[in-house]
């Protein structure tokens, strides 16, 4: 197909205005799924996307369009709204020469709004501004309009008003993204010059690359070669995603597809190298990805040390599907052998951890989450450390700094206030408040990261009872007067409950710490202290009492069913355990610092 034909488009959103079901009505709309096979949101094929409602990878799919005698190729790439996904969006978007910009006609312009539609300025997109959920009856579309106008300087002119759920003004979609949105460029002849812009690992089929042809063609046969990897590997089957996989002889300038190539290393595979041919090969590469940084880290270890390798495959898979995630190994003397993981942001990190325990059926501990900081030792030498346990000793520290951030709040201006508050109680630096309309602002602060990652949104969302939004961007490392909190279980210094934080909060911190880790270890035979310590100094103390237990006692004369569900249950229970000395400590501990106001 000539390239003049062809159209590569994303849709992009604030989480839930409604991309995936648009994305599904056009599916539809091109039958490229027949309505048997029709399942609601059809591009969330991963059963945990399907279960949170929310899109964590992006698919691409291709939909053929009949206009008359003419056939398009119109390639959608679906891309998830959250601010922890923002790699993922910016990925797609190279891939394409149009947006789709969503807005809920109930709901308006919100954090993720604007920044995504700012990733798509950037990369020269042209925009598509649409309205949807127009159906919705609190829905409000012309003062939703008058907001993009204002915000986003796009002019309403030109926006499409959509409802995905009855179907109205869907066909108006597919006229605009035909008039409005370009062709693909590329020379067709040229040597082949392919983005990788994601990567699946299929037990069977080895590695499955996603790319984009930007110039020449890929054919089944072909030798391929990967210019930052500087592998070889021979073409056993190129297609498209309809949104299954359908092989096709061959991929050419401006198509969006697949290829295998019995690659059996993840390894062997970079998301944003460029796939060019061993006979011929592209003197330049595409502009590949800035690799994202990981701002959130914590440990993972496996609940049973046996399982270790199971863990590290499974991470191995994990990280060839999600190239923003990373991790090392390291022990803890609590924990024993695990890992050091890096994520984007919280709801990153509770994904993969779901991921894991669903994909390879192993439990996991997961110690509180940090943020990476930077150190100016004494001796001048800057290290970077993304965990609590490799801060040096207070003597060797010369400055302690911490990753900041610019948030943008979208809120509806009653709740400016209790943001402020709680953005002032956080450590935060007011910066401006810009007003979208009478009753909606965004209102900008500059926060240090680490409170964010704490219960920042939770807070967020209820003190604008749901109608705020959040997004922020790192904006660099500042000096902080920062201390390491130490946790001590029966006298011993438990590593894997360590923290960094500010010192006007450790105190306050350490005592509710204790506190909260109290409620969480049940009584033993003997009594446990806790302690929370900075350095040598013990800032906090609590007791938990001992009690004498034994959980079959009650059954004597009982029948041996009821005794056998006892044990069961407390087996359950133990399964969440690591043993520290001989207090054990539930699973759920290792994460109470995380909401301890
Ligand atoms: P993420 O993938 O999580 O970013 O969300 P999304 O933008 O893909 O949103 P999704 O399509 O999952 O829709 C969110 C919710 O809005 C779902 O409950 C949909 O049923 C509903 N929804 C989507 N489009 C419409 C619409 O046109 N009208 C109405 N009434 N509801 C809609």
């Amino acid at each position: 197909m000539s390239t003049e034909r062809i159209r590569n488009f994303c849709i992009i959103a604030h989480i839930d205005h409604g991309k995936s079901t648009l994305a599904d009505r056009l599916l539809e709309r091109t039958q490229a799924i027949s309505t048997r096979e029709f399942r609601n949101q059809m591009l969330d094929d991963m059963d945990l996307e399907r279960e949170r409602g929310i899109t964590i990878k992006a698919s691409a799919v291709a939909l053929t369009l009949r206009r008359g005698e003419t056939e398009y190729n119109l390639n959608l790439i679906d891309t998830p709204g959250h601010v922890d996904f923002s790699y993922e969006v910016s990925r797609s978007l190279g891939s394409c020469e149009g947006a789709l910009l969503l807005v809920d006609a109930s709901q308006g312009v919100e954090a993720q709004t604007v920044a995504n539609t700012y990733l798509a300025m950037e990369h020269d997109l042209v925009i598509i501004p649409v309205v949807s959920k127009i159906d919705l009856p609190q829905s409000r579309p012309y003062e939703v309009l008058a907001e993009m106008e204002k915000t986003l300087g796009i002019s309403s002119e030109e926006a499409l008003m959509v409802s995905a759920k009855s179907g109205e003004g869907v066909d108006q979609i597919f006229d605009a993204i035909i008039k409005y949105i370009p062709p693909p460029k590329g020379d067709p002849s040229g040597p082949l010059r392919a983005l990788i812009f994601d990567s699946e690992y299929d037990a069977y089929r080895g590695v499955i690359i996603y790319l984009r042809v930007f110039d020449g063609s890929l054919k089944v046969g072909d030798e391929i070669f990967m210019i930052k990897t500087r592998r070889s590997f021979k073409v056993e089957e190129v297609g498209v995603f309809k949104p299954k996989m359908a092989p096709k002889n061959g991929l050419f300038t401006g198509e969006v597809g697949y290829c295998i190539a019995n690659i059996k290393s993840i390894h062997d595979v970079k998301v944003g190298d460029t796939v060019t041919l061993n006979k011929e090969k592209a003197e330049k590469p595409l502009t590949g990805y800035r690799q994202p940084i990981p701002m959130v880290y914590c440990g993972i270890y496996p609940v049973d040390n046996a399982d270790f390798k199971v863990l590290r495959e499974a991470l191995e898979r994990l990280s060839l599907n999600d190239s923003s995630f990373s991790f090392i190994p390291e022990t803890s003397q609590a924990l024993g052998f695990g890992f050091r993981c890096g994520f984007l942001g919280l709801l990153h990190m509770d994904i993969v951890q779901e991921r894991l325990e669903r994909e390879s059926h192993i439990n996991i501990v997961q110690t509180a989450p940090n943020v990476t900081y930077e150190i100016l030792k004494t001796n001048k030498e800057v290290i970077r450390v993304d965990n609590p346990e490799s801060v040096p000793p207070v003597n060797e520290i010369d400055e302690f700094r911490e990753p900041m951030v610019r948030s943008s709040f979208v809120l509806p201006t009653e709740y400016l206030g209790a943001i402020m508050q709680l953005a002032e109680a956080r450590r935060g630096r007011y910066k401006s408040t810009e007003y979208l309309s009478e009753k909606r602002a965004i209102l900008v602060y500059e926060l240090p990261l680490a409170e964010i990652i704490f219960d920042f949104f939770d807070k967020m969302k209820s003190a604008t009872r749901g109608y705020g939004t959040l997004d922020y961007d790192l904006i660099g490392y500042e000096s902080a007067d920062l201390v390491k909190l130490d946790i001590l279980v029966g006298g011993k210094r438990v590593d894997a409950l360590s923290t960094i934080v500010h010192k006007k909060d450790a105190e306050v911190r350490g005592r509710k710490q204790v506190k909260k880790l109290k409620k969480e270890i049940s009584r033993h035979l003997f009594e446990v202290v806790l302690q929370a310590a900075i350095g040598s100094r013990v800032i906090a103390r609590e007791t938990i009492k001992p009690i004498a237990k034994n959980v079959t006692a009650k059954c004597y004369g009982g029948d041996i069913t009821r005794k056998r569900k006892l044990l069961e249950k407390q087996k359950e229970g133990k399964k969440r355990m690591k043993s520290v000395g001989n207090v054990e400590i539930p699973q759920k501990a290792f994460l109470s610092v995380l909401s301890i106001d």
